[in-house]
């Protein structure tokens, strides 16, 4: 007998990157993107260019614009399907913004004080420099989870911490107010979370440590080949995953296991007797092959500029129909009349 009751539908699903740079690097892809892709099939996604983030530091508007652009054409270009998924840029759905005042007014000034990449960040950029905005960013990030109702939040390690304050704002404004926000679970996928810097496999892959370890995905691939070709390995001959002792070469196996859908452990019998060189020759061969192709399609998205402003267009409506919802939920649950 065919059952009377409606399918429950799928689970929520919100993430977002920053749109800073002009490319997107391969921490950015493997540690999310790549997730982002997967989980629409299971989810209904919610993705976002969170450039009311990026302006936590100073930005210049026309570069910003662009940058906001390129970057969307890259969720695309990975396979961000639009006609399943939500894709929109942060400040065209202003309910962020405005739910983040709520969030930061049940949140503690010491507890804002103890988000590590704060204390990195405004390290780098001087306590005078540092802006309040950079600050609050980690309850705008919470704003923009907990609005969609998202039950998963595909990130890399370094969001880890956001997600946990995210969860603890989620429950306190749930224990003072009543039920109205999901506690979001953060999907971190251990092989992929945290993809290392060429030049310094200590830190993870990032734009800030100068660029020379960072693989850009809109870059020249040759130029990105020779970065691969002169990442730094670790002592001894033999290619063996170790994050431990061989951070630098384990960061490269963990990069072409992750390009090619090979086993860590088949790659380590494929060159069993092999050298660092042959390694890097072969991540660098997978890399071409990927960033060629992502490139291409990325440039293709922003010769179609209408095509793109429609996707969007469209998705700030699809956006702000949910978020509309859950903000006017809020305030009336806050007390405005
Ligand atoms: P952002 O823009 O710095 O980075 C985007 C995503 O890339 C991941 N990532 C990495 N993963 C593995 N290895 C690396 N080396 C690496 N570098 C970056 C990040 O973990 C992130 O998932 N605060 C967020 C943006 C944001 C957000 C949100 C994310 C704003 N609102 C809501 C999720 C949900 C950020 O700055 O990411």
């Amino acid at each position: 007998m065919p059952s009377s009751k409606a399918p429950t539908p799928p689970p929520r699903l919100f993430s977002g990157m920053q749109p800073t740079a002009d490319s997107l690097h391969l921490g950015n892809y493997l540690g999310a993107l790549a997730q982002w892709v997967i989980l629409q099939d299971s989810h209904q996604a919610i993705y976002c260019v969170v450039d009311q983030h990026a302006i936590t530091v100073e930005q210049d508007p026309d570069v910003l614009r662009r940058r906001v652009r390129v970057t969307a054409a890259q969720f695309l270009a990975a396979g961000v399907d639009p006609a399943r998924s939500i894709l929109f840029v942060q400040s065209h759905a202003p309910e962020h913004a405005q739910a983040a005042w709520v969030l930061q007014c049940l949140t503690g000034f010491g507890e804002a004080s103890r988000m590590t990449q704060f204390k990195d960040k405004s390290q780098r950029e001087g306590a005078e420099r540092a802006s309040v905005g950079l600050f609050t960013y980690p309850i705008l990030q919470a704003a923009d989870i907990l609005l969609y109702d998202a039950a998963v939040v595909p990130v890399g390690e370094d969001q880890r911490q956001h997600l946990e304050l995210t969860r603890d704002l989620a429950q306190r404004f749930n224990a003072r107010y009543g039920q109205t926000f999901v506690v979001p679970e953060p999907h971190i996928v251990k092989a992929t979370a945290k993809i290392l810097d060429l030049q310094r496999p200590d830190k993870q892959m990032s734009k800030s440590l100068g660029g020379s370890g960072c693989l850009f995905l809109l870059d020249d691939v040759k130029a990105s080949a020779k970065k691969i070709k002169s990442a730094v390995t670790d002592l001894g001959r033999e290619v063996v995953f170790d994050p431990d002792g061989k951070p630098g070469v384990s960061n490269l196996l963990t990069i072409l296991s992750a390009l090619s859908g090979t086993s860590i452990e088949t790659l380590e019998k494929r060159f069993e007797g092999a050298g660092y060189g042959d390694l890097k020759k072969e991540v660098a061969a997978a890399y071409t092959e990927f960033a060629g192709g992502f490139a291409e399609r990325t440039h293709q998205w922003l010769s179609d500029g209408s095509t793109l402003d429609d996707v969007l267009a469209d998705g700030a409506v699809r956006a702000r129909a949910i978020s509309g919802e859950r903000l006017a939920d809020v305030y009336r649950k806050v007390g405005f009349a």
